[in-house]
């Protein structure tokens, strides 16, 4: 029997549908915290195929979620690109920065990532072995879009500004960041594939500060080459495409793009998204994170109005975002027996 995850990409219509959430493996789990605390931090930990495995799987055992995601980061990948990163306790990503010419031109060539990469794909190969075999295992990267905010800004949050003056002031050295970025993205899907992802999906978080025609060109056409390059690799395999915060841009973007399955965010409605984006196909989505936090009629509520609007076609019931590091695991459960008719 085909596993529920993929016959949802595949475009069938399921009485029940699958589910798992973005961050799943996190904070807010206390056997996260111990495996993470035995890394030392958070870049050891992605960089540890056995305990990385360990905490991909943690959510897996205790709630059976459809789908695992591979634990790292979407910043590894441009690390492995040659700029140094590190994590600032309590307050996220930094990143050496790239922005002149000379800086793209001395990144290292696209096929040079596995080598920094390679735990990543270890760890994807014990997940395949270890995985219960009604879960698929989802491999990711970040779209070149949001790759390119950090790479230039050199942090994360609201710091976009960076991107947006480099793409008006020097458009060439722009592109040709994208164009870096986007290339070592397939590399770096095609080894995931072929270390047991069965599903790749591209996080493009900050897509929603992209309008008119920079949209299509920074979040549309490099999502484009990915999954065109993609699919003449591994026909088979199933693209999940989260444009974040896309608005109208969500309306055609699995046409477009060529993905298989578009995941919203909860600034769009259910009902909204299900008549707009799943007349094109699947679509992932779309519970607000809070309910998890707050929990009580709401969650069960709006878990059920997620559901109910997405019943007449394919869908994957998935968080607008991730899961907060104050959420309890106990409102986890109650949701997924929501979503499961409970
Ligand atoms: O979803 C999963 O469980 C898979 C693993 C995963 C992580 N990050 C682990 C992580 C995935 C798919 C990501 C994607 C990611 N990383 C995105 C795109 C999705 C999004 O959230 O918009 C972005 C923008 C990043 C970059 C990043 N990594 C930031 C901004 C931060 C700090 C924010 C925070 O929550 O602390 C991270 C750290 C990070 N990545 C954590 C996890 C579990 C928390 C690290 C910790 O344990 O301290």
């Amino acid at each position: 029997m085909t596993k529920l995850m993929l016959r949802a990409l595949a475009g069938e219509t399921l009485p029940v549908p699958p589910v798992w959430m973005m961050r799943q493996a996190g904070r807010y789990l206390p056997e996260y915290r111990a495996t993470r605390a035995q890394a030392g931090d958070f870049l050891s930990l992605c960089y540890t195929p056995d305990l990385a495995a360990e905490v991909t799987l943690q959510p897996i055992r205790r709630y059976g979620f459809d789908a695992a995601i591979l634990f790292a980061d979407i910043l590894l990948l441009p690390q492995a690109l040659g700029p140094k990163l590190w994590f600032e306790t309590g307050e996220g990503p930094r990143m050496e920065t790239t922005t002149t010419p000379a800086q793209v031109a001395a990144l290292r060539p696209a096929e040079a990532v596995h080598e920094t990469l390679a735990p990543v794909y270890e760890t994807l190969r014990i997940l395949s072995r270890e995985l219960p075999k009604e879960t698929t295992l989802i491999g990711f990267a970040g779209a070149p879009w949001t790759v390119a905010t950090y790479m230039i800004a050199g942090r994360g949050k609201d710091e976009q500004a960076g991107a947006h003056a480099l793409k008006s002031q020097d458009r060439a050295t722009f592109q040709a960041l994208i164009d870096k970025i986007t290339e070592a993205t397939i590399l770096y899907l095609s080894a995931q594939i072929e270390a047991g992802a069965e599903v790749v999906k591209l996080f493009d978080s900050w897509a929603g500060s992209l309008h008119g025609q920079d949209f299509t060109d920074f979040a549309v056409a490099p999502a484009a080459r990915i999954i065109a390059a993609l699919k003449v690799r591994h026909p088979q395999v199933p693209v999940i495409a989260f444009p974040r915060e896309a608005g109208d841009g969500y309306i055609g973007f699995a046409r477009t793009t060529g993905a298989d399955c578009v995941a919203v965010d909860n600034s769009v409605t259910p009902e909204w998204a299900a008549e707009n984006v799943q007349k094109d196909g699947c679509v992932q989505g779309n519970l607000a994170p809070h309910h998890l936090v707050t929990g009580g009629e709401d969650l069960i509520r709006e878990t059920r109005r997620v559901v109910q609007a997405f019943r007449g076609g394919p869908h994957i019931f998935n968080l607008g975002h991730g899961i907060t590091p104050d959420a309890s695991p106990d409102n986890v459960a109650r949701m997924i027996d929501a979503v499961r008719g409970g």
